[in-house]
């Protein structure tokens, strides 16, 4: 894959600078970043992009804002290490490098007229508050939209504020849970892990789709409770994270069986994956 995407290149990052930056817990922050060329970055929801930090490297991150939302997109960041804790030290203002958009993203034109069902845990929420959005801004086009989110404990929450709006809304039922809630922090959702969510959730198997992200653990036991509400192989959509380098299939990092995540996902179809040995 050579030359370029959009008119931006594969290789050379574009200058973007930081326009804001909102802590939404003591581990995650949210970046609102503007490409200087004037250019959107014309995403899909569940593509990624490559922000370089001069002098520390380069991470891929999930786009977070929908393609709906014009001008700056925003990247939700979890301080891991050495690219991560500098971003987290980034005052406004400051320049970083973008390239990309990569990756196929979600299939949000076949899933035109569907039902849709979101799971999510911790940081997977990320890269499905971009579909989630772009849901909300083209309601007419898809049908019963049900979001569940889960995290370890009320604190490790993110999009707070928007997880509350979601669940004002009539356009979509979002249910939340945590694994534990320490004592002295009040919590009036659910308690216990993701799973338990989904046997709630009144699913006709023939109309629905799952859109599926979240830590590694986790799509083993959302796939068992699928299986138990009949959901097709092929009507589940994971968005898989794996190390990267390149980002754009070339040097096989990535590489799931015959896939490499940053070219052929990170959203694949279960029924393609489900036989791949590392994939889950
Ligand atoms: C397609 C894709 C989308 C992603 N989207 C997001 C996002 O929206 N927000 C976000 O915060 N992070 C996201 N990540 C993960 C992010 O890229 C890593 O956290 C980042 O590369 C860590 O860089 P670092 O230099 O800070 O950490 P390092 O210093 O390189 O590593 C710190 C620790 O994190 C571990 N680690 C690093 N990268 C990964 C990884 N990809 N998977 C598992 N463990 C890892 C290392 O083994 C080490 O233990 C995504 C990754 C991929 C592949
Ligand atoms: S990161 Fe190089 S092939 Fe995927």
């Amino acid at each position: 894959m050579k030359g370029k995407i959009h008119n931006r290149t594969v290789f050379e990052p574009e200058k973007a600078t930081v326009l804001s930056i909102r802590e939404l817990t003591n581990q995650e922050k949210l970046f609102e970043l503007e490409l200087d060329n004037g250019e959107s970055l014309d995403h899909k929801p569940g593509q990624f992009i490559e922000l370089y930090l001069p002098g520390y490297g380069e991470a891929p991150f999930s786009i977070s804002s929908s393609p709906t939302k014009d001008g700056p997109f925003e990247l939700c960041i979890r301080a891991v290490g050495r690219v991560t804790n500098a971003l987290h030290r980034l005052d406004r203002g400051e320049k970083v490098g973008i390239r990309g958009p990569f990756g196929n993203g979600f299939p949000v034109e076949s899933l035109k007229g569907q039902d849709l069902l979101f799971i999510g845990g911790g940081l997977g929420l990320a890269p499905l508050r971009s579909f989630i959005n772009y849901v909300l801004s083209k309601k007419e086009d898809y049908g019963v939209t049900t979001v569940l989110y889960g995290c370890k404990n009320p604190l490790q929450r993110i999009f707070t504020s928007e997880l509350e709006r979601w669940k004002e809304l009539k356009a979509l039922d979002c249910i939340e849970t945590v694994d534990r809630c320490p004592v002295d922090i009040d919590w009036e959702g659910e308690v216990g892990v993701i799973t338990k969510l989904i046997p709630r959730v009144d699913l006709d198997p023939e109309t629905s789709y799952a859109i599926v992200c979240g830590p590694p653990v986790m799509y083993k036991f959302v796939m068992q409770e699928l299986d138990k509400k009949n959901l097709p192989d092929d009507h589940r959509f994971l968005s898989l994270e794996r190390r990267m380098r390149c980002g754009i299939g070339e040097c096989g990092h990535c590489q799931i069986g015959e896939y490499y995540v940053c070219r052929d996902g990170p959203v694949f179809n279960y029924a393609d994956i489900k036989d791949e040995e590392e994939a889950i």
